[in-house]
């Protein structure tokens, strides 16, 4: 069976990572457990960006070479992910030797077919993008996405021939619908195709950190060559070898982004496939951006959002679950204090935690040890597996804030049946009538912990704990709050 290969950015190590990379990796880690827990088989690339004039000057402000830069900061990401509770297969660092082997034989092979020949580029540049910017793109002369003004370059560099690949790229938007995502991106990037492509600067020669070009080292290549290449070689693409271990990965079925990097993954590096002679991936999806209280994240504001601060304060799983419920997947969103802690009193400690708690407390105390079989004909239940589909095809198609909303709707809906039922008042009235309701309960929640867990992993867990077939007798009788209630 083919892996269902899907990847994050690779992000810069000029930072330390904020919520903003913590929300893709996230969104990957997410769609990755939902389609394990489906029985498929998942490759999960995530990494480093480590190279450019951008981290060089970063680590000689901060007076360390910048592989030592690299090296911290390329932990600091991997300790954020476990902390974060991501479970990635493979983190590749774009300073991994077999990385940079397979980007300079890939430069050569273009160079030798034509498709990247050396000229001069005479242009501007956004440091920060680490983009080459036409004169039309700037808003009052600055850079659109960081609002610097951008560096005069003028220099000898090698060129891709971006031009060739206009027609096909075109012809592939049209023959594969759903590969631009979501679709109301893909207009933009068709739009962007049509009015024609430039030839794009490919490496640099007064930027040192970076790989050198093989034949002409004096050159080093560009960052973002570099940085695409990663998702072939992450999973061990050779050049002129059989790939016969990548084949089984490539191509990818999912490369997420957040929408200012779109452009690069959704015309860039396909074109470089078709000059590979290399399958493309089967989707491009871009996220939306998140600002912070109604404003843009930045060093500068100091308002950078470290996810690890909303950890320790709520917990891993109700950080995951805002960051999804909050926002459609997809659009920009805003992150604020006050709207974390009403969702997180409101839906979690209130909706499913009390409906959690006060059902499995009665379940402790009048169902057997051992957990009855599935209800026949419960209408309950069927109600709620009425809504199975539908939340499938809203994780297949990361919607995932509106799976969240269906899987709260029928949260609701056992409130409600719970308030209806009154089973403290079956217990004195209808033994048999309480049994088979907190039977039934028991299985709905079941149901609801399978659609939270690729969300609340632990959660989930727990709840499955609680509600599992051979549950210790000797188990306490009222149990923890799954979210206790913040003041
Ligand atoms: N190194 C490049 C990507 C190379 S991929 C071959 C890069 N790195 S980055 O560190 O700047 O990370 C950018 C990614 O971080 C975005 O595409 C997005 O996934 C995530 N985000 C960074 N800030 C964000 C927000 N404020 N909101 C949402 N996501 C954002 O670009």
């Amino acid at each position: 069976m083919k892996k269902y290969y899907l990847t994050t950015p690779l992000y810069y190590v000029n930072y330390k990572p904020h919520i903003g990379h913590a929300y893709t990796t996230l969104a990957a880690d997410v769609l990755a457990r939902y389609l394990k827990s489906q029985g498929k088989k998942v490759f999960f690339q995530t990494g480093t960006d480590e190279h450019g004039g951008n981290i060089e000057k970063t680590a000689a402000a901060n007076n360390v070479s910048p592989q030592k830069w690299a090296d911290d900061v390329a932990l600091e990401f991997k300790e954020m992910w476990k902390t974060l509770g991501i479970e990635y297969d493979y983190f590749i660092r774009t300073t991994d030797e077999k990385h940079k082997a397979q980007v300079q034989a890939i430069f050569e092979r273009m160079l030798e077919q034509g498709d990247i020949y050396l000229g001069n580029y005479a242009g501007l540049y956004c440091s920060s993008c680490e983009n080459f910017l036409d004169e039309s793109e700037l808003i009052e002369g600055k850079c659109p996405v960081h609002k610097k003004e951008p560096e005069k370059i003028n220099e000898e560099s090698y060129f891709f021939k971006l031009s060739k690949y206009e027609k096909p790229l075109l012809e592939h938007y049209k023959s594969h619908p759903g590969f631009l995502s979501p679709d109301y991106r893909a207009n933009e990037i068709i739009r962007f195709v049509e009015r024609g492509l430039n030839d794009i600067s490919v490496s640099r020669t007064k930027v040192s950190w970076g790989i050198p070009v093989k034949s002409n080292p004096k050159h080093t290549i560009y960052v973002w060559i570099d940085a695409l290449t990663n998702y072939i070689t992450g999973p061990g693409f050779e050049l002129g070898k059989d790939n016969e271990s990548f084949n089984e990965i490539w191509p990818a079925d999912l490369h997420l982004m957040g929408k200012e990097i779109y452009r690069f993954h959704a015309v860039i590096w396909p074109a470089m496939l078709m000059a590979l002679g290399l399958p493309l991936p089967k989707k491009v999806y871009a996220h939306g951006w998140w600002t912070v209280e109604g404003e843009k994240m930045s060093k500068s504001r100091g308002n950078v959002i470290d996810p690890r601060d909303l950890v320790s304060e709520y917990g891993l799983d109700p950080f995951r679950y805002f960051i999804f419920r909050e926002v459609p997947f997809g659009q920009d969103g805003d992150f604020s204090a006050e709207a974390f802690k009403r969702r997180y009193n409101g839906e979690l400690a209130n909706d499913l935690g009390n409906l959690f708690s006060r059902t499995v407390n009665m379940i402790n105390k009048y169902l057997d040890s051992s957990m009855p079989d599935k209800p026949e004909n419960s209408q309950l239940f069927n109600q709620l597996l009425e809504s199975k589909k539908d939340i499938e095809k809203d994780m297949e198609e990361l919607q995932f804030s509106s799976a969240l909303d269906r899987i709260w709707k029928n949260i609701s809906l056992l409130n409600r049946e719970v308030d209806l039922k009154k089973p403290w008042e079956l217990a004195k009235t209808d033994k048999e009538a309480l049994k088979k309701f907190l039977n039934e309960m028991v299985w709905c929640l079941r149901l609801v912990s399978s659609w939270i867990s690729p969300f609340m992993p632990s959660t989930a867990a727990r709840m499955l704990m609680h509600l599992s077939v051979s549950r210790q007798p000797e188990e306490p009788k009222k149990i923890e709050p799954l979210f206790p209630r913040k003041q």
